[in-house]
C-alpha cells in the first residue's frame, strides 16, 4: 500500500489540510520543473520550435495512460472546464422535445453550458434530484437517473463523484443505458481523475473533461479533456494555426491548411504549448501514474475509516462506503449542530474543509494521516 507522502509536498506544518477538492496543494517537483521553466524565458534561444510540441505530447502520453485511453491523440489541452464543455456543445444538435440530463447541484461549468444550449435551441435541461432520503440516498439517485434516460435525452451530463458530497454515479449501467437511447455521455471529470481509478475503454463516454489543479495536482488554468470518435469531424470553439495539420513547419505557417491534426486534437486551446504550466502539469501526472489512482484510494480509504466510523456514531450522516469516494465525501450534521461554530473552530485549529450545499465537504489526499482525521472529528464532536 501507498505510504504517507506528506514529505513531497510543502504544505505548513501548522495547518491540517482536508480541501484537495478545492485546490490541491503544491508537489515539491511540480513546483522545481515550474522554477525551471519560468526561467527559460530569459534566453528565447533556449525554447525551440520542437518544444512547441514535445512536452505536450508527453502530457497527452500521460494522461491517456491515467485514464487507460489507448489514443493519445484524443487528449486535449484545455485551460478550463467550461473551455471543454463549449467544445462538447458547440457539436450538439439538440432539438426542441429534447433535453439534457444533468444531476442536481452539479458543478456550474458542467450546467450553465447546457443551460444557454437548451435555452437556446428550446429544448429542456433534466435535472435530476437526490432522494429526500438517508438511506441508501445515493442508490436511488442513480436509479432515478437511469430512469431518467429516454429517447429524448440527446446527452447526460454528470461528474463520476459529485463534487459536493463525493457520492458516486453508476457510470457503467449510466453509460450502457445512454447507448441504448443513442445519448452522449459528457463527464466532468475534475474532482475524480487522479484520486479515483478511471478506463475510458471500457466506460466509453463521449467526453470527459477535467480541470488540472485539483486531484492531477497541476497548476491552476490548466485541464485535460478526452474527446472520443463522435467529436471526430466536430467544430472547435477557436482556430489556433497548431491545431492545423503540418504545424510543425514554421516557415510553412502560411501555406494555410484546411484539414487539422489528427484524432482530437483540433480541440486544443491556442497557445497550449504554455511553457511553465504543460511542464508542471505532466510532472504531476506522471507523478499520479507512479503512485497510481486505486492506491491513491486505497490510501484515503484507510485513513478515514476510523474517523467516518466515530462520525456516523455522534450522529453525522455520511453515504455508505460503496456508494461514495474515500478521496471526497460529505458530512451532514445532525439538526442541533451550530454550523457556524463549526467554522469558527475549525479555522482557530487551522483545519480546512469546504461548505458545499448541506454537507461538509472533507476531501484528504496522500498527504494527510489518521491523525488529521481525528483532530476534525474531535472538533465536530465538540461543537455538538
Ligand atoms: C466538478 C468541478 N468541475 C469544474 C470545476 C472548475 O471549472 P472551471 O475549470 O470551468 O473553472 C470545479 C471547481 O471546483 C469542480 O469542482
Amino acid at each position: 500500500m501507498l505510504s504517507n507522502r506528506q514529505k513531497d509536498f510543502s504544505l505548513p506544518k501548522s495547518i491540517t489540510y482536508l480541501n484537495g477538492a478545492y485546490m490541491s496543494p503544491q508537489l515539491k517537483s511540480v513546483e522545481k520543473i515550474g522554477v525551471e521553466a519560468l526561467k527559460k524565458k530569459r534566453n528565447p534561444t533556449l525554447i525551440s520550435q520542437e518544444d512547441f510540441f514535445t512536452d505536450t505530447d508527453k502530457l497527452r502520453h500521460a494522461f491517456a495512460k491515467l485514464i487507460k485511453a489507448t489514443q493519445s491523440n484524443r487528449i486535449v489541452i484545455i485551460p478550463s472546464v467550461s473551455y471543454g464543455m463549449a467544445n462538447v456543445v458547440k457539436n450538439v444538435d439538440i432539438k426542441r422535445g429534447q433535453h439534457v440530463l444533468v444531476a442536481a447541484e452539479q458543478f456550474p461549468s458542467n450546467y450553465y453550458p447546457w443551460q444557454v444550449l437548451c435555452a437556446e435551441a428550446g429544448a429542456e435541461v433534466k435535472i435530476v434530484s437526490p432522494p429526500n432520503t438517508k438511506t441508501q440516498r445515493a442508490k436511488f439517485w442513480n436509479e432515478r437517473i437511469l430512469d431518467a434516460i429516454n429517447t429524448d435525452t440527446k446527452v447526460v451530463a454528470l461528474g463520476n463523484v459529485h463534487w459536493a458530497d463525493g457520492t458516486l454515479f453508476d457510470l457503467m449501467a449510466i453509460r450502457k443505458r445512454s447507448k441504448e437511447v443513442g445519448a452522449l455521455l459528457v463527464i466532468d471529470g475534475t474532482q475524480s481523475i487522479g484520486a479515483l481509478p478511471f478506463d475510458v475503454e471500457s466506460i466509453q463516454p463521449d467526453a470527459l473533461i477535467c480541470a488540472g489543479y485539483k486531484w492531477l495536482l497541476g497548476p491552476y488554468s490548466l485541464g485535460l479533456a478526452y474527446y472520443g470518435p463522435y467529436f471526430d469531424q466536430g467544430k472547435p470553439v477557436e482556430e489556433n494555426w497548431i491545431n492545423r495539420k503540418n504545424s510543425e513547419n514554421f516557415a510553412g505557417l502560411v501555406n494555410y491548411e484546411s484539414a487539422y491534426q489528427p484524432g482530437s486534437l483540433r480541440y486544443e486551446v491556442g497557445e497550449h504549448s504554455n511553457f511553465i504550466a504543460v511542464p508542471m502539469l505532466l510532472r504531476a501526472i506522471e507523478q499520479l501514474n507512479l503512485w497510481q489512482p486505486e492506491n491513491i484510494q486505497e490510501y484515503c480509504r484507510s485513513i478515514t475509516k476510523k474517523a467516518i466510523e466515530d462520525l456516523q456514531e455522534a450522529g453525522f450522516w455520511i453515504e455508505e462506503e460503496a456508494y461514495r469516494a474515500s478521496h471526497l465525501f460529505g458530512i451532514r450534521a445532525p439538526l442541533e449542530l451550530d454550523i457556524q461554530k463549526v467554522k469558527t473552530e475549525l479555522l482557530k485549529k487551522k483545519i480546512y474543509v469546504s461548505y458545499r450545499g448541506d454537507a461538509i465537504r472533507i476531501s484528504p489526499n496522500v498527504y494527510n494521516t489518521k491523525d488529521d482525521l481525528k483532530k476534525l472529528v474531535r472538533i465536530l464532536q465538540s461543537c455538538l
